[in-house]
């Protein structure tokens, strides 16, 4: 069975707020690479974490729109990746050994509601196949939400 399908099968019967626990513990989880995972939903124009898995909290729970990689996703409704967190001066940093970051919209209705946000402590970690694979993940989050 792939990847995607085991995550499917994992979140049958779960509310949305479930869902998005399941999904984000899923990830770290399956991907060695994936340091810490989050999900942020839009309220208004911040973007508001609802659920995480890593080694620590982040003081970033709420994002407005203006700002950061998180910001910059949301904003220009596309999947953001930086691969040398150092090199991007609207990256936020969270993590001290964070390297690189991914963040992955979740649309509904050709809105964006949310996203998908890791971090991996290796240089250049995400890949297409990361790519692919998360707005397949988002995707699934957006039929099942509201
Ligand atoms: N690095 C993000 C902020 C969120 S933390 O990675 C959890 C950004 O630049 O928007």
């Amino acid at each position: 069975m792939d990847l995607l399908n085991s995550l499917r099968q994992e979140i049958v019967g779960l509310n949305f707020p479930q869902t998005l626990q399941r999904v984000v513990s899923f990830l770290r989880k399956n991907f060695a690479h994936y340091n810490w995972v989050g999900i942020y939903m839009l309220e208004g124009d911040e973007l508001v974490l609802k659920a995480w898995d890593g080694p620590e909290a982040t003081q970033h729970v709420r994002i407005p729109i203006g700002k950061g990689i998180c910001g910059l996703a949301a904003r220009e409704k596309r999947t953001v990746i930086v691969g040398d967190v150092t090199a991007e001066p609207r990256y936020l940093a969270c993590f001290p050994y964070t390297k690189s970051e991914i963040v992955v919209p979740i649309f509904k209705d050709s809105k964006v509601i949310g996203e998908i946000d890791i971090d991996s402590n290796t240089l250049h970690a995400f890949t297409e196949q990361d790519r692919e694979l998360l707005e397949q993940v988002a995707d699934l989050l957006g039929e099942r939400y509201g």
